[in-house]
């Protein structure tokens, strides 16, 4: 009581001390009680504002410009249009949108090598870039994305529609215009079709046009390069050069979801290492809302650039984004191998495309605006693209895979070889996983041959366990560890997660310095995931509120058994954990490569499970390691 009393007077003290300065726009998002279109503009007339129209196709959010008011706004104006407006007995949840800083995942590399001499071989495109796109065009053999192979099954993304979210799209780039599809395009800044970025004296909005050269430039041109899905549809939807609020998010995920496959980001809260931010209420819906509806069903694929704020010790789990479940995260590796200077390291992150590096290693090769190449693209940004046009091959080698099927492949082929970190482990399931580059560099023809012959996997079963202990003191200095025991939800068929995909713990505790908090998850398995590394830069006193820490880490691992959650506490003063609560999702059935259910395997195994939900304590350690054989025999 009086913790939770101290709580609150805490939280209200940091929230003011803790504040930037927001920038407000002058528009209002709006939940209108049965999503009524007429409904919405009659409110909107009733009140002054301008219905802009439904954020999210099918859910029942407005976007509401005011005539009153300029781009900024005072308070107090502020305040009188938002009370107005929530009196409403139709609106059901209003907000006024706020400008966030959004941050591109590119970054200015210092020096760049000379483009080599080029030479083509016969069998090779006339693209004049062809022979610096060392990371695919087959002259580092084992040390490339492999995607000559899928092209030699005769995957070049045909009939798959992707679009880079971003700051535009030269869509009259000649490398690119023939692959440009209107239908996956469009302006949320100037509200309009047309997403080709504003050109200014500066040229700051290439990173989109670089970003989609990536996936679709067109093959054997004499242009530039060749994309990796050079025959897929290429949209552009330009969003980051203006008010990027949580709506306009929202519109971005949401555009055309029945017609575009795949969505990719190159950007997200600033690096800065101080900075713990995500997806809000409207972004999260459009998110979630693209997964279970997205691509007919099956779920709109998001592929996120991972940060790069690792000069500033940032941590890629305080980005919501990548740390989503829905996003497939991203991470880059350099030209030898290594962990590139930008690079933030997190649980979250799924696999790793190839990018820049140290000065002497090379970039990556594209199109850039004003008709022009490139050969120094470089950050995340080009590792996601790279990522995004793998998964156009890989839809295109199976149309049918869902957004958890396109993950599952991913951690199967994914190779870890060739890669140097210091904290590759084995996990519970054989897969080595490393913080920096999740389960290794994404191999194309892996993928689609996995692909091909992919069984869909049962439908996603989420269960989740609260640890009971609340309000605990982390003092100074020290740690605090809990352990908190999972029985995978055995006994409820909706819930009941037998094999693991995406493991969430959601933390909410007080911190006199966020900066000083460290928090590992050890799995029933031994698997120990760094969900928080500590983060010199973040001085904030505002701690985490329910924020999902992610983990990819315990991918085909049994959920069943003891979790252990450890938090160090290197402040100069005590921290507070309020509660943590453990989301484990999966399937309630174990897999088989390559996909589908093996029968006799299901057998043994539903035995397995009947022995550990009947003596949860004696017998619990005799069912992992009889799981831990079984996998190995399948392979799993
Ligand atoms: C590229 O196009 C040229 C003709 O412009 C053709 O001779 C060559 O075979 C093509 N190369 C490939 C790899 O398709
Ligand atoms: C990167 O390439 C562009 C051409 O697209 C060029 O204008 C720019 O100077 C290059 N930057 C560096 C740092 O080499
Ligand atoms: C996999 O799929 C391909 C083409 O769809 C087919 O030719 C092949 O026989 C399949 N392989 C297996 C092992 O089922
Ligand atoms: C799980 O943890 C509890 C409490 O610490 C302990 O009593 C129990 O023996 C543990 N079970 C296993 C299987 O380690």
């Amino acid at each position: 009581m009086v913790s939770s009393l101290m709580l609150i007077i805490a939280m209200c003290l940091l929230s003011s001390v803790g504040a930037v300065k927001k920038a407000y726009t002058n528009q209002w998002a709006l939940e209108i009680a049965g999503g009524d279109e007429n409904a919405a503009d009659e409110t909107a007339a009733k009140y002054g504002f301008k219905n802009l129209g439904r954020i999210i196709p099918g859910e029942n959010f407005f976007l509401f410009e005011s005539f009153a008011v300029r781009s900024r706004t005072r308070r107090r104006t502020r305040s009188i249009q938002t009370a107005s407006l929530s009196r409403d007995h139709s609106v059901q949840w209003v907000q006024q949108q706020v400008a966030k800083r959004r941050v591109k995942r590119g970054h200015h590399a210092m020096r760049r090598r000379q483009t080599e001499t080029n030479f083509n071989g016969p069998h090779n495109p006339n693209d004049p870039l062809w022979s610096d796109m060392w990371y695919l065009n087959g002259n580092r053999p084992g040390l490339d994305h492999n995607v000559k192979a899928a092209w030699d099954l005769g995957y070049t993304g045909k009939g798959i529609v992707v679009t880079i979210v971003d700051d535009g799209l030269e869509r009259s780039h000649p490398d690119i215009l023939p692959n440009y599809d209107p239908l996956a395009s469009y302006d949320m800044n100037d509200r309009d079709e047309d997403p080709t970025p504003r050109y200014s004296s500066k040229s700051e909005n290439y990173d989109g046009t670089r970003c989609a050269g990536e996936v679709a430039a067109v093959f054997n041109n004499s242009l530039c390069i060749v994309g990796i899905a050079y025959n897929s549809n290429i949209g552009g939807i330009r969003m980051l050069d203006g008010s990027v609020t949580d709506a306009v998010e929202a519109a971005s995920f949401g555009h055309n979801s029945d017609y575009i496959d795949i969505y990719s980001a190159s950007w997200g809260p600033d690096d800065d290492g101080r900075t713990v931010d995500g997806p809000a209420r409207l972004a999260r819906n459009a998110l979630e809302r693209g997964i279970k509806t997205g691509r007919g069903g099956k779920g709109s694929i998001f592929v996120w650039a991972s940060g790069i704020g690792g000069k500033n010790a940032d941590s890629c789990n305080c980005d919501g984004y990548t740390s989503s479940i829905y996003t497939l995260s991203i991470s880059a590796a350099t030209e030898n191998g290594n962990i590139p200077w930008y690079s933030e390291a997190c649980s979250s992150t799924l696999a790793t495309a190839y990018s820049s590096g140290a000065s002497g290693e090379r970039m990556i090769v594209t199109t850039d605006i004003h008709h022009s190449c490139t050969n120094n693209h470089s950050g995340t940004s080009a590792s996601a693209s790279l990522a995004a046009g793998i998964a156009a091959l890989t839809l295109e080698a199976n149309p049918t895979l869902s957004w958890r099927d396109l993950q599952h492949i991913i951690v199967r082929t994914a190779r870890p070889e060739n890669l140097r970190a210091g904290d590759w482990v084995t996990n519970g399931a054989g897969r080595s996983v490393s913080h920096s580059f999740g389960f290794g560099l994404l191999d194309a023809g892996a993928m689609v041959l996995l692909a091909r012959n992919w069984t869909n996997v049962p439908s996603q079963k989420v269960c989740r366990v609260s640890h009971s202990g609340r309000y605990k003191t982390i003092p100074h200095g020290s740690r605090l560890q809990l352990q908190l025991y999972s029985d995978g939800c055995v006994k409820d068929d909706e819930s009941k997660v037998v094999y693991l995909e995406h493991v969430q713990a959601i933390i909410t505790l007080t911190a006199p310095k966020r900066g000083d908090i460290q928090i590992y998850l050890t799995s029933p398995s031994g698997t120990r995931s760094t969900l928080l590394a500590k983060r010199a830069h973040d001085t904030s006193r505002t701690g985490f509120r329910e924020w999902a820490f992610m983990t990819t880490h315990n991918w085909g691992e049994s959920g069943v058994g003891n979790w252990t959650l450890e938090i160090d506490n290197d402040g100069w003063d005590d921290s507070e954990l309020i509660k943590w609560d453990l989301v484990m999702y999966g399937t309630g059935s174990l897999i088989e490569a390559p996909g589908g259910l093996d029968p006799s395997f299901l057998a043994t195994v539903s035995a397995v499970d009947h022995n550990a939900a009947a003596s949860l304590t004696t017998t619990l350690l005799l069912p992992i390691p009889l799981l831990l054989t079984l996998r190995q025999r399948f392979q799993l």
